[in-house]
């Protein structure tokens, strides 16, 4: 039983979600920030409060990187450890911080008040070496800003204390295209779209040829169509936030500064597919943009572009809700996200049924893209024809993309569809580049004979990141990085891929300490055959593509690392037989093993 004080807040938690079981993981987000953790008491309250199991509590609750079942420290230091903040000299900046607070990483200070840790890609490679602490984002880290931060700590300075300039968060726009520089009115969409009706709209959207921004490309006016068309009590509409996929921002900035416009895209899929309801999953990195946002759709409401009968339509009812993410690569899937919403633990559903069938509480579903609902307002106010004239015959529109890596001018580039590699690498001032990662770890690298592809979904499919390396970076210790990233957020749901991408992993340290063989380097091809074939979503199915691709381009960071041409065991037998030996006195050539024997 949770007891006084502890009770009157979960009271107020629960009160605040209408004490529904599905609002779980927001519940579990709030008590967190709260108490810093979930505690067995507040387990067991929300247990008997909610009337469901405290095994399903704690099991969600474990589920998510940002949920503690024990005390992490009144201060909790995340590093953002994407490949990017390596680059800025995160890692140096995080063992400064460790040596001031006497801390080792991983570990909670003996007083209980910090503990400093790294974390998957925070989406401000713009502006890094970032970090989180009690989940909020600080950029532009340097040896300076550590020292003050390890000061406020050290004096027990409340976080919201803080200097405000640690938490600015740049939009770094560089380059406008359709979407960034679009000069719609709020809600003119609205009123276009209502003239048109559902079926039209459909129509639009497919002529436009609009595809996906998330990264997968599916066409949007099917999915819409097929959204509509199938049975339901209620249809739903849901905008993928989670934005996880390291070096990738874009979606942070169209929240940030077009979220009318996102808005109007989601009003625009209700009305297509026959939604009342709409969420926004927005990663939890991105919480300072929970607010804004919360404000925009209370200004919506105010104009009648959202709530009951929008535009004085009678029938067209909308209304969003913003949904908090707590530290899961993995819910950005989709089927994923929706059991996230669900207030379930993030694992990917087996398909079919796809969410246009069987997507919220089984309910049809659209699950969009953030940048897609903007691309859709656009292509409904422009025409389809206007549009699809825009880009590349099967890629049309524009895209826009996070830049980020070795370049003077990181940030946010909008273009149409079509744009090569080079073209990008020039306006961001990038200069003896040796390769670009495109789409992130699940991407493709390209070297620099391959600078003149196109992004677009004929050649080089982006979800949006373009991470620059030039020729000082070791390409090998970038596919280390992505292959630690996705052994740390495979979901665990599939055997093949939790301990795939960990032997990955282990494979790529053994390469790195030195004791890699050419047997390792043949292994990993197996291993993809193995994850390609039989991983349930895409984090295993290209968990292995960095490493496949860096072999191709730039074999010889690998081959410098190999010890010898043979096969070497990852296991010493004759070393760990050492304490046998000792135990019985004998060290003479008969109690060590022969090379043969091992
Ligand atoms: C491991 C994994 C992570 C994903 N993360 C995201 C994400 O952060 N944002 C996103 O829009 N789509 C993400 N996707 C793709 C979604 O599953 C889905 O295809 C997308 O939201 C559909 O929207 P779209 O048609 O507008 O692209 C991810 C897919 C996988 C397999
Ligand atoms: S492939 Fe990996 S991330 Fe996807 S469901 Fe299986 S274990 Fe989870």
């Amino acid at each position: 039983m949770a007891t006084g004080v502890h009770a009157e807040y979960l009271d107020t938690i629960l009160a605040g979600h209408r004490r529904s079981a599905g609002d779980l993981l927001q519940m579990l987000c709030e008590l967190q920030e709260r108490a810093g953790y979930i505690d067995p008491a507040a387990i067991g309250y929300l247990s008997s409060q909610l009337h469901i199991p405290r095994a399903r509590i704690e099991s969600v609750a474990s589920f998510y990187s940002f949920l503690h079942l024990k005390p992490h420290g009144e201060y909790r230091v995340l590093f953002s450890d994407n490949i990017t903040d390596r680059m800025l000299g995160s890692l140096a900046l995080m063992e400064q911080m460790c040596r001031q607070l006497w801390l080792q990483p991983g570990k909670v200070s003996e007083d209980g008040l910090v503990s400093i840790d790294t974390t998957s890609c925070t989406g401000m490679c713009d502006q890094g070496p970032a970090m989180l602490v009690n989940n909020h984002a600080i950029t532009n880290l340097t040896p300076r800003r550590i020292q003050e931060i390890g000061q406020l700590i050290r004096n027990r300075t409340p976080v919201d204390e803080w200097p405000a300039e640690f938490f600015r968060v740049e939009d770094n726009i560089r380059r406008s295209g359709l979407v960034l520089g679009h000069a719609l009115r709020q809600g003119e969409v609205l009123g276009i779209a209502l003239t048109l009706g559902a079926e039209k709209i459909i129509e639009i959207i497919k002529s436009a040829g609009l595809r996906g921004r998330g990264g997968a490309g599916y066409p949007t006016g099917l999915k819409w169509e097929s959204c509509r068309n199938a049975m339901g009590t209620e249809h739903y509409v849901v905008c993928n936030a989670d934005e996880g996929e390291p070096g990738t921002f874009k979606d942070r900035v169209l929240l940030n500064r077009h979220a009318g416009l996102v808005f109007d895209g989601m009003a625009l899929c209700a009305l297509a597919v026959g939604a009342r309801k709409g969420f926004v999953y927005l990663r939890g990195e991105y919480r300072h943009l929970a607010e804004p946002l919360r404000a925009c759709l209370q200004r919506r409401r105010d104009s009648n572009l959202l709530g009951t009968a929008i535009l004085g339509r009678p029938g067209f009812d909308f209304d969003v809700e913003i949904h908090i993410g707590s530290g899961a690569y993995i819910c950005g899937e989709e089927s994923a996200l929706l059991d996230s919403l669900e207030g379930k633990r993030g694992v990917p559903r087996n398909r079919p049924p796809f969410p246009v069938e069987h997507g919220y509480l089984q309910q049809p579903t659209a699950v969009d893209n953030v940048e897609t609902f903007c691309q859709a307002a656009l292509a409904v106010h422009m025409g389809a024809e206007k549009y699809s004239n825009i880009g590349t015959p099967k890629s049309t529109g524009s895209k826009v993309i996070s830049v980020s890596g070795d370049c003077p001018r990181p940030g946010i580039y909008e273009y149409p569809f079509g744009v090569s590699v080079r073209e990008v690498l020039q306006e961001c001032g990038a200069v003896n580049t040796r390769a670009v990662q495109i789409s992130g770890p699940s991407g493709i690298c390209v070297a620099e004979s391959e600078f003149d592809r196109r992004l677009g979904f004929e050649d080089l499919p982006t979800a949006g990141a373009f991470m620059v390396f030039d020729d000082s970076r070791d390409m090998f210790e970038v596919a280390r990085n992505f292959v630690h990233f996705f052994a740390h957020e495979s979901c665990g749901f599939c055997t093949p891929c939790r301990v795939g991408t960990t032997i990955l992993k282990n494979t790529m340290d053994k390469l790195a300490a030195g004791h890699g063989t050419r047997f390792d380097l043949n292994e990993i091809d197996h291993l993809n055959h193995i994850l390609l074939n039989t991983s349930h979503c895409g984090l295993g199915r290209t968990a292995c593509n960095p490493v496949l691709h860096t072999l191709k381009h730039f074999r010889p960071a690998y081959e410098s690392r190999l010890k010898s041409l043979d096969f070497e065991p990852a296991f010493d037998l004759d070393g760990a037989l050492a304490r046998a030996r000792q135990m019985t006195g004998r060290d003479d050539a008969g109690a060590h093993l022969t090379s043969e024997d091992a």
